[in-house]
């Protein structure tokens, strides 16, 4: 078979008109590769042409290239130039889903699955089966974009019950997960957002997408640093119980103050709350919406807390802005299956969501107790940052360390991702360093055997190479 060979030829590549450019090229590569546009064995074009076609600086395309040769993506061979490596592409993969895919995946420690094995078939099965039999004749006509009553009261009262929001099911919107209800946002809200420094790459491309100017704002050990907001931005994006990926909490000085920047600035914090209900070192903080919910959107999914297979998400808006939402989602419900939203209201009423996720609550907080237990007696030099909570961990490591640590995960058949892969873009300081840790899919012998390795890499990797430790969180 002969490979595809751009030589000089043209490779398409999205970069910002400007931030960090360098970080944003080691990324839009790997993408490229990832979703199968870049082959097994296709030549890359040299440093100067690729560089003269992006008006970036050559070294930074060398320095890219070098990243990706280290992280096992590329080859390079004297002679034959810089290659992408054969089998390293995950086709139909979100980019933001899998890491780098290993030669031979042996362990997967990718963040972004609850555990698909324990999801509650039966309990489950038992609300749709009630909830087909006694729905209304009209149910089964087209949906209402505002979602079904019976799910709009029950998540009404099982919110403020779990996580202190303030609502009544009018200003409940259903969507098909928190991906749509951020389209829906960006569509009716002005172009000029605020976002956190590290977030999921998917979401920073549907607000791209959308034509909003994301304006990134630094996150520290106590979150984004809500104290110092551009002043252009409307509207801020923020995951204040626990900062993704970098595991912080938002201090309560920062809560209070995001929330007057939006009451002076007339401003929409959109909260996402993806992993609320998983804290286990104390009862999870309420939600921020609770303290201003004329100016909190409320965010919240079923990805985390029982499968992101069912698709389904909400937003609890201000009146205002659910009219906005309503109208931009048209006359008919497109996304949510209103059969699956009466299942789950079912689900909720019954008790057996309340009884689910105190059960992952156990089992997640061991996994991640067993995590850090390993890393602290075979790698003693790191730690695991950030608070106890959610279905992830980051392991911080100095600057240089995580292209490494992502190279000797890639020859062990580990699957995991960068922390650096999470920066925003267009933020304008390096990123920081460190390997994202998702322990909650494997099946529990794969989990003791993948922290086995996980271990033996960071070991590896950090042995006396003087690991700065940053302080967790209590
Ligand atoms: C930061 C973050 N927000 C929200 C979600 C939920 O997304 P969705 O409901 O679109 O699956 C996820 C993934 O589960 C996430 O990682």
């Amino acid at each position: 078979m002969t490979t595809p060979d751009p030589g000089g030829s043209d490779l398409h590549l999205d970069l910002p008109a400007e931030g960090a450019r360098r970080t944003a090229l080691a990324q839009a590569l790997r993408n490229a590769v990832r979703s199968g546009r870049l082959a097994g064995g296709t030549r890359l074009p040299p440093y100067r042409t690729l560089a003269a076609d992006l008006g970036l600086a050559r070294n930074a395309v060398a320095d890219a290239y070098a990243e990706l040769v280290a992280e096992g993506w590329f080859t390079a061979r004297q002679g034959s130039g810089t290659r992408v490596a054969e089998g390293v592409a995950t086709a139909g993969v979100p980019a933001d889903a899998a890491g780098p895919a290993p030669a031979r995946l042996r362990h997967d420690l990718l963040q972004g699955k609850p555990d698909p094995a324990s999801f509650p078939r039966g309990p489950w099965a038992a609300s749709a089966r009630r909830a087909l039999a006694e729905a209304p004749t009209e149910a089964f006509g087209p949906g209402d974009p505002q979602g079904r009553p019976e799910l709009r009261r029950a998540l009404a009262g099982y919110l403020a019950r779990a996580r202190g929001v303030r609502c009544a099911p009018e200003n409940i919107v259903i969507c098909s997960g928190f991906a749509n209800g951020l389209r829906l946002l960006a569509s009716v809200r002005p172009r000029d957002w605020a976002v956190e420094a590290y977030g999921l790459p998917f979401h920073h491309d549907i607000l791209r997408t959308a034509g909003v100017r994301p304006h990134p704002v630094e996150v520290d050990e106590d979150g984004a640093r809500t104290t110092e907001l551009p002043a252009r931005a409307g509207t801020l994006l923020l995951t204040p119980a626990h900062q993704f990926p970098t595991g912080a909490r938002l201090l309560p000085a920062r809560r209070a103050a995001a929330v007057e920047w939006a009451r002076a600035a007339g401003g929409v914090i959109v909260e996402d709350d993806y992993d609320g209900e998983f804290r286990y070192d104390r009862k999870p903080v309420g939600a921020l919406q609770g303290l201003a919910p004329e100016h909190v959107v409320y965010a919240g999914s079923l990805s985390k807390s029982l499968s992101p297979a069912l698709r389904l998400g909400w937003l609890v808006l201000p009146d205002h802005l659910r009219d906005q939402v309503l109208a931009a989602k048209g006359l008919r419900e497109s996304w949510a299956s209103a059969l699956d939203q009466l299942a789950l209201a079912d689900f909720i009423e019954c008790g057996a969501y309340d009884r689910h996720v105190r059960r992952m609550r156990l089992r997640y907080r061991d996994r991640r107790d067993q995590l850090v237990a390993v890393l602290a007696a075979r790698a003693p030099e790191v730690r695991v940052t950030g608070i106890s909570a959610g279905l992830h961990a980051v392991v911080e490591l100095p600057p240089g360390h995580e292209a490494r640590a992502l190279a000797a995960a890639h020859a062990a058949g580990l699957a995991l991702d960068g922390l650096s892969s999470y920066r925003h873009p267009a933020a304008p300081t390096p990123p920081r360093e460190g390997l994202v840790v998702g322990y909650a899919a494997p099946p529990e012998t794969a989990f003791t055997r993948a922290l086995g390795a996980l271990a033996e890499v960071v070991g590896r990797t950090s042995a006396g190479q003087g690991t700065v430790v940053s302080a967790a969180t209590p």
